[in-house]
């Protein structure tokens, strides 16, 4: 699969509508939203509160990305504010069996996340249960960073992980996707990229979307 997931950490804030319904009218699949909770990483971004408002304009599905610590906690939340997709990253969760399964039972797709540094042999007892897999390809907190190389290596491990134990689950790549690189994630083993910046930073984001899938 081919999906595109832009990351609203990129969009205007002041503007999110507007830019909610570019994505609408844009080759994109899915929306991207990045909530950070200034402990499991650096920066502070927004809650449900502002979710709830995207979801009002949204026509895709949001693919919700937490980094914070303890993320079980919110699960109905985020179910509340509309979120279609919720990701946890692996290093929050002391339960990630029960995480996920609570994402599940909440009514969403769930996926587990790994930062660069995390091995995705990590994934051998919680695969079978996700949706999708989410790798890092920078370390989370900030957007525009530069993608980290060995990210191809980790798509192609975790290619060979699901065909042996979730063929159905989707590898989903976020930081420092490109143009550039694009092409390259998905001929490793991708099916969805996240991509901030180089989507809401180009002169004309709905072409961008549009070059990244090809
Ligand atoms: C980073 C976030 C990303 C971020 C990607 O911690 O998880 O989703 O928005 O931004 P770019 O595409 O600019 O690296
Ligand atoms: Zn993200």
């Amino acid at each position: 699969m081919k999906l595109i997931s832009p990351s609203l950490l990129s969009a205007d804030f002041g503007n999110l509508q507007r830019d909610v319904e570019m994505l609408n009218a844009s080759e994109c699949d899915w929306l991207h939203v990045d909530v950070m909770d200034g402990i499991f990483v650096p920066n502070i971004s927004f809650g449900q509160p502002v979710i709830k408002h995207i979801k009002k304009h949204a026509q895709k599905p949001l693919d919700v990305h937490l980094m914070i610590m303890d993320p079980g906690r919110y699960v109905n939340d985020f179910k509340a504010a509309g979120a279609d997709i919720l990701t946890v990253h692996y290093e929050a969760c002391t339960h990630l069996d029960r995480t996920l399964h609570a994402i599940k039972d909440a009514g969403m797709q769930c996926g587990t996340v790994l930062n660069p540094g995390t091995a995705v042999m990590l994934l051998e007892d919680t695969v079978q249960l996700c949706d999708v897999v989410l790798l890092m390809s920078v370390n989370p907190g900030f957007g525009g960073q530069t993608f980290i190389e060995n990210t191809y290596n980790k798509v192609r491990q975790l290619r060979d992980l699901c065909n042996r134990k979730n063929p159905q689950c989707l590898i989903e790549v976020d930081g420092g996707v490109t143009t550039e690189n694009a092409h390259l994630l998905f001929e490793a083993g991708a099916d969805v990229l996240v991509a901030g910046s180089s989507v809401f930073k180009s002169a004309n984001p709905a072409e961008t979307i549009k070059q990244l899938k090809r």
